[in-house]
């Protein structure tokens, strides 16, 4: 039985019920307090949870918490993490890891001066759906990957998030905001990333607001809406990418990887489960048996497996250096379309250690 590790809760909104949920999963997980600069989030939050609510000054001087949960919005992530790090406490953020990468890489750097751990969401990787298709191009499944495809493209989030104008801000749009699924379950499947070349536009100026309590206002439209790229990856496989906001449908994949003995069909990264299809002919895909569990809902395993890896001496699978290399990969797309060149990548991460094969719920690895 590992010794819990006591966590602080620094943003209180939409996705923190999420993770509150799912955390009852994990019993190294110990909710010690939450905050937010809004009082009344940080209040519901603790009603509903039945958490402390602390201010965030108060949270950050608490020795007993180990562990700072950022979940506030992307243009805080970086200063938060930051003043975690400062206070003495491992910060574990949601994506993206930063604005860019200069804010991303003081992140890495003040926590190897501090000796202490970063992570990032996201954590869909470690689902049963992504492990099995991890474990299948492991086994040699499609051979040797050659090819493949990520698509994520709808019309943004304005129509259900209540307070939806960061989405449109510098942190936000299709590629800043749903990017990190689609890259992460992409390095996790194929390693990392070489070099990228894209074009990203954007449709519209201005976003309306169709959900309560904001419905009708307008959001200024600060980052482009359509990013379209091709990644080549250090294995050699070349992968294209779209992220877009300004489409209303579409009857593509989630991801595709096509290698020289079959083609994989891998389901939604931004979830845990969902269906694994292989084709090792031209004409039908067959669905491949999930080897792992971890399908419903979980975020907050990726903080557990950091919080397992404080306690153990391990290193953590949602790890900043991941997050980073993803962070280059999403600032690599403006650059290249604005210069016209491919950009490369300065990092190469390891692909995160797969999760073993027949893990009960709530243990990890
Ligand atoms: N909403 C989702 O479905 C969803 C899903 C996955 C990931 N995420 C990510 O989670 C993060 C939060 O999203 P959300 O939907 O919960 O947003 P939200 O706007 O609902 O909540 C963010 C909270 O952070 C607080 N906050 C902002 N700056 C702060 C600061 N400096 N210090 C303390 N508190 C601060 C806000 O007051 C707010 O309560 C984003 O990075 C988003 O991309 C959201």
């Amino acid at each position: 039985m590992i010794e819990p590790v006591s966590i602080g809760l620094i943003g209180c909104g939409v996705i923190s019920s999420a993770y509150l949920k799912a955390a009852s999963t994990f019993n190294v997980l110990n909710f010690a307090a939450c905050a937010d600069i809004d009082a009344e989030a940080s209040a519901r939050c603790s009603e509903n949870f039945d958490i402390p609510s602390v201010t965030v000054n108060e949270l950050l001087a608490r020795d007993d918490i180990e562990v700072i949960l950022n979940l506030t919005i992307p243009s805080a992530h970086a200063d938060v993490n930051l003043a975690a790090l400062q206070s003495g406490k491992h910060a574990y953020c949601e994506k993206p890891f930063a604005l860019n990468t200069v804010e991303g890489k003081r992140v890495i750097e003040t926590a190897h001066e501090r000796a202490l751990r970063v992570g990032c969401a996201p954590d869909t990787f470690l689902g049963g759906g992504h492990q099995t298709v991890r474990n299948a191009l492991d086994e040699g499944t499609v051979g040797i990957p050659i090819a493949g495809t990520a698509f994520m493209m709808n019309h943004g989030h304005e129509s259900w998030h209540p307070n939806p104008a960061f989405y449109y801000q510098e942190g936000g749009g299709p590629l800043f905001d749903m990017g990190p699924y689609y890259l992460t379950a992409l390095i996790n499947a194929l390693g990392p990333v070489r070099r990228v070349a894209a074009l990203t536009a954007r449709a519209f100026d201005t976003r309306t607001v169709g959900s309560e309590p904001r419905r009708g206002e307008q959001i200024d439209v600060e980052v482009d809406t359509h990013t379209a790229g091709t990644l080549e990856f250090m294995s050699g496989a070349i992968v294209t990418v779209v992220m877009s906001f300004d489409v209303w449908l579409h009857s593509n994949r989630f991801i595709e990887i096509h290698g020289t003995n079959a083609s994989l069909s891998s389901p939604d990264p931004n979830g845990f489960g969902g269906s694994v299809r292989v084709s090792r002919t031209d004409r039908t895909w067959d669905e491949l048996p999930l080897t792992h569990g971890y399908l419903e809902n979980m975020r907050s395993i990726g903080l557990a497996d950091l919080c397992v890896g404080i306690r153990t001496g391990r290193s953590h699978r949602c790890s900043g250096e991941l997050a980073y290399h993803v962070l280059e990969i999403m600032e690599a797309f403006g650059h290249s379309s604005a210069t016209g060149e491919h950009i490369e990548l300065t990092t190469t991460p390891d692909r995160p250690d797969p999760l073993p094969i027949g893990l009960a719920i709530g243990e990890l690895d």
